[in-house]
């Protein structure tokens, strides 16, 4: 069932309609990224650009590997009309079937190797992907792997980078993430250098996992075989001690630098607007660059949803949410993140409501790795991913004075929120919402509104008659 490399998911989306080749020459200075947008706007297929301006045949880029729920079936292995639910419930089963990786000798990634003064960064077609972005990004659709030095854990991260020179390149992992924090840890006070890969092109579910906030000793590489239900292969890295899939298009070797920062960024953002500014990056001194023969870098070109990062986000954020909901003894029942909200508007639904599990989950929601702005919590009698139903429970059941509360905070917000202003954003100040559209717990059964719908409002006796008379009344088969 898994897919060996990206190659192979990539033949299999050709057959299922859902990627389209790209021949003509196109500009990596934001003609890729440009057509790449409107397609995503379209919820179009993924597209593989094939001849890119300046760079030799062959060298390609693919944008939007898993950027519709149909791409993120297929990559599991599942029927690509499956549903958003069934989607986030193979995910989350899966997953959980850890299987260890195995470490191979030779690598498809190490066909082709430079490094010391060969490095040069601008041998690949990372694109000028926004206008207004502040350089070339390499690293969009990545997975950056760093290894804490005491313990030996090692973190799997979805990281954006850019160019800098053709050896430098800047990122900037927030400050909650936790290659932000083992650098901080572990490396900053020895003032050691950090040793990182950043890589491109693997078969999509290792991906999602490097999306996925696990918690720090978490082993993702085995969550991922757990995904793909095969190991993933690993090769020991040409100049740092870190293993990298095997089977990966591009491996950037290097070292976060203790000592340096550089400016990265601005960068059209993964909620949809240019929210953030130039700021100080890390410093990354790449040391290798490794590359299959003809090597296709991924790339995600971010904005307003649905793009590979609000599906992936919607997917692994909701199942560590829903996790985490339930280590704290909230009556959760399930998550769900709607694209469109951008990680930044949940819904939960749970087994009972009522303000006292609204606050709970506010609590939840402003713990420091998690911070997210809105979340809406609806009764478990309702559909949580129609938002057809959810919008309906939050205009009806959520008490414009009672049933909201808010909870303001400062040093630890989303940098990133776009109705944040300009120095909430620089102080990380900011504030997260519940709407309880659940009914107070200490209603009467008898004071609870009765839903006016077919299933709610009619005796079973109307009900059935209506349901066994259906196509009789000329209303098609199945009722
Ligand atoms: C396309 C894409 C780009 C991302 N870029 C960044 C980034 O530059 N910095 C960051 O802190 N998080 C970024 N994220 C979010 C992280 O990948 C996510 O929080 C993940 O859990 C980080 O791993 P960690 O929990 O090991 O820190 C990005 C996510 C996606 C899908």
């Amino acid at each position: 069932m898994a897919f060996s490399d990206l190659r192979e998911f990539i033949t299999m989306l050709e057959k299922s309609g859902d990627l389209v080749r790209i021949k003509k020459e196109v500009d990596w200075d934001m003609e890729v990224g440009a057509i790449s947008r409107r397609v995503f706007e379209q919820a179009g297929p993924a597209l593989l650009f094939e001849k890119i301006k300046d760079y030799p045949p062959g060298y390609a880029i693919l944008n939007g590997p898993v950027a519709t729920w149909r791409r993120v079936a297929l990559a599991l292995g599942l029927p690509p009309n499956s549903s958003v639910r069934q989607i986030y419930a193979a995910y989350e089963e899966r997953r959980d079937k850890k299987i260890k990786p195995v470490v191979v000798k030779a690598a498809p990634c190490q066909e082709n190797v430079m490094t010391g003064s060969e490095v040069d960064i601008y041998r690949l077609p990372a694109p000028m992907v926004h206008d207004g972005d502040g350089g070339r990004y390499v690293g969009t659709w990545d997975i950056v792997i760093t290894k804490d030095p005491e313990t030996g854990w090692i973190n799997w991260g979805m990281y954006r980078f850019m160019t800098h020179t053709q050896n430098l390149l800047t990122g900037w992992p927030q400050a909650t993430s936790q290659l932000a924090m083992m650098m901080k840890s572990r490396y900053l006070p020895l003032n050691r250098p950090m040793p990182i890969a950043i890589v491109a092109g693997c078969e999509s579910l290792c991906h999602m996992v490097a999306t996925d906030p696990f918690k720090p000793g978490e082993n993702e590489v085995e969550y991922a075989g757990g995904l793909r239900g095969a190991p993933v292969d690993l090769v020991q890295c040409k100049t740092q001690d870190l293993m990298v899939p095997a089977h990966a298009e591009i491996v950037m070797e290097g070292e976060v630098l203790p000592d340096k920062i550089a400016h990265e960024g601005p960068f059209g953002e993964y909620p949809g607007y240019r929210s953030g500014t130039m700021s100080e990056g890390v410093l990354v001194q790449l040391t290798a660059i490794t590359h299959r023969t003809n090597p296709i870098l991924t790339l995600s070109t971010l904005g307003v949803p649905p793009d590979d990062s609000s599906i992936a986000a919607s997917l692994t954020a909701a199942i560590a949410m829903k996790r985490g909901l339930q280590r704290r003894g909230v009556p959760v029942r399930e998550v769900y993140v709607p694209p469109e909200g951008v990680t930044h508007l949940i819904v939960v639904s749970v087994e009972r409501g009522g303000s006292r599990v609204a606050r709970q989950v506010l609590d939840f929601f402003t713990a420091r790795r998690v911070m997210v702005s809105k979340v809406i919590v609806v009764d478990k009698d309702l559909d949580p991913f129609d938002m057809n139903q959810v919008i309906h429970a939050f205009a009806t059941k959520c008490h414009p004075a009672k049933g909201i509360t808010v909870e303001h905070y400062e040093g630890r917000a989303n940098a990133l929120t776009p109705c944040f202003s300009a120095d909430e954003r620089r102080r990380l100040k900011g504030a997260s919402v519940v709407f309880d559209a659940t009914w107070p717990e200490d209603w009467e059964e008898e004071s609870i509104p009765v839903k006016s719908s077919f299933e709610t409002t009619y005796r079973d006796a109307v009900k059935e008659k209506v349901l066994a008379n259906w196509e009789s009344y000329g209303l098609g088969g199945k009722s």
